[in-house]
């Protein structure tokens, strides 16, 4: 029962918790020259109320994982189906409810029933974002904010669509496809029987 426990990040708790927090965290933005400052500041796009988007994400332990992210808000949910480099396939079901299910499928299928108290971003999680400036990465220019010393996001200027973002901790996620209004089917979300006969691989984290 080792490797869902290995494999799980306990980003989301930190991420939507923070998220709900205005940016009070004023900070000077002359330190950082590789930004361009941009007059009048931009806003962020607020997220698609139903999207698809593939992502490559490079984690701070110099693992790579390619993520399939579903992100529902009429249906309360934002699903993450990673791909860990040459390893496994994990569905990471998030639920506005504050429940996550962690699972894999096949021979050594497992799972794990997370409570964290809170629910999936907001579509508008970056209001009162800092904007920090412009600045060219993955070869597109973009606007980038930062919010509560957490996330940096980077938003494409011509399209508006985010190409980027980093955790605090160094884990980057680059946008590879980004399909508004895309909707991943009910059944795919279906956590599967053994996350509930299984009680002792449950664990409730409480914020
Ligand atoms: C992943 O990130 C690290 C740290 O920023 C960087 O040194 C490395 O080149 C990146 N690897 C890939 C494949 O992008
Ligand atoms: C939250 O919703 C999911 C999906 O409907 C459900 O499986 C889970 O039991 C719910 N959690 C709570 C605490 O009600």
């Amino acid at each position: 029962m080792g490797s869902i426990r290995i494999a799980f990040q306990a980003i989301p708790v930190i991420f939507f918790f923070l998220l709900q927090l205005p940016n009070h965290v004023a900070f000077n933005i002359n330190n950082k020259p590789w930004l361009t400052p941009t007059q009048p500041e931009p806003t962020p796009t607020p997220w698609p109320e139903q999207f698809h988007a593939l992502l490559y994400m490079n984690l701070t332990s110099t693992h790579l994982q390619l993520s399939d992210l579903w992100y529902d808000w009429p249906k309360g949910r934002n699903v993450n189906i990673f791909q860990k480099q040459l390893g496994i396939l994990l569905y990471d079901i998030e639920w506005n409810n504050g429940t996550s299910f962690y699972y894999t499928l096949g021979p050594d299928a497992q799972c794990q029933m997370m409570d964290f108290g809170v629910g999936i971003p907001r579509p508008d999680f970056l209001d009162g974002a800092q904007y920090l400036g412009r600045v060219v990465t993955d070869g597109f220019l973009c606007d980038v904010w930062e919010k509560v010393e957490f996330i940096w996001y980077y938003e494409d200027v011509a399209t508006k669509r985010p190409v980027r973002w980093d955790f605090y901790d160094g884990i980057s996620s680059h946008v590879m496809t980004f399909e508004i209004g895309a909707v991943l089917p009910d059944s795919v979300v279906q956590a599967p029987t053994y996350c509930f006969t299984k009680p002792e691989d449950h664990n409730t984290f409480s914020t």
